[in-house]
């Protein structure tokens, strides 16, 4: 059965919860994602559903690279979570492309994400510091990952990226 991919609604957020829950086994994304609704201005919430089912789901907030005042439209991808039982049915492949559609739609020129580096190359995700981006220090260097949306915007900006303070807070 095919996904579909639509914005989340109020409906959505017990279910999107559970989700969350279950596809990270604590539920500490489950929790950040209901603070970041409510805190977070300009994020982008996406479910997936198949039949009647809410079965996935993906959340992009606004971040910085280096100067806040002087970043390009930055968005950060986290969580992205797919119901255990739903899994490599390609419903997070969707939720990605299309999150990253709807991105492009609200004029953000880049995408950052901490995540699989295997997983998000599909996508077109590279290393961030191969960019001069990064996140906290060297650290997550492997993993933290970034995509231009808008080509060549990475020539002119470098540095530290800040997430809203709920994600630098977990
Ligand atoms: C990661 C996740 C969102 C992928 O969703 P999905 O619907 O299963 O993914 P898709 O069906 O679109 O893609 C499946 C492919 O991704 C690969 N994949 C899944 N998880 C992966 C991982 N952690 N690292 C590398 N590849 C991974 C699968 O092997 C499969 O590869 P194939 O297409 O070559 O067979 C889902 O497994 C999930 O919710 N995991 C738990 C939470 C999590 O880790 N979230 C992402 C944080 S980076």
């Amino acid at each position: 059965m095919d996904c579909i991919i639509r914005p989340e609604t109020p409906d959505d957020y017990a279910r999107v919860h559970e989700i969350n829950k279950l596809a990270f086994e604590t539920d500490s994304e489950a929790v950040l994602v209901d603070g970041l609704r409510q805190e977070a201005q300009n994020a982008i919430s996406l479910v997936a559903t198949m039949g009647d089912d809410v079965v996935g789901h993906v959340l992009f907030t606004p971040v910085s690279i280096g100067d806040t005042n002087a970043s390009p439209a930055t968005m950060g991808l986290a969580p992205l979570a797919v119901h255990p039982e739903f899994q490599d049915h390609g419903v997070g492949g969707e939720l990605v492309k299309q999150g990253l559609d709807a991105c492009a739609a609200a004029a953000a020129e880049v995408v950052v994400t901490l995540g699989h580096p295997e997983y998000y190359a599909r996508f077109g995700f590279t290393p961030a510091v191969e960019e001069g981006v990064s996140y906290v220090g060297s650290d997550y260097d492997s993993f933290f990952l970034i995509k231009e949306l808008v080509p060549g915007t990475l020539e002119f900006f470098q540095g530290e990226v800040k997430y809203h303070r709920l994600i630098e807070e977990l």
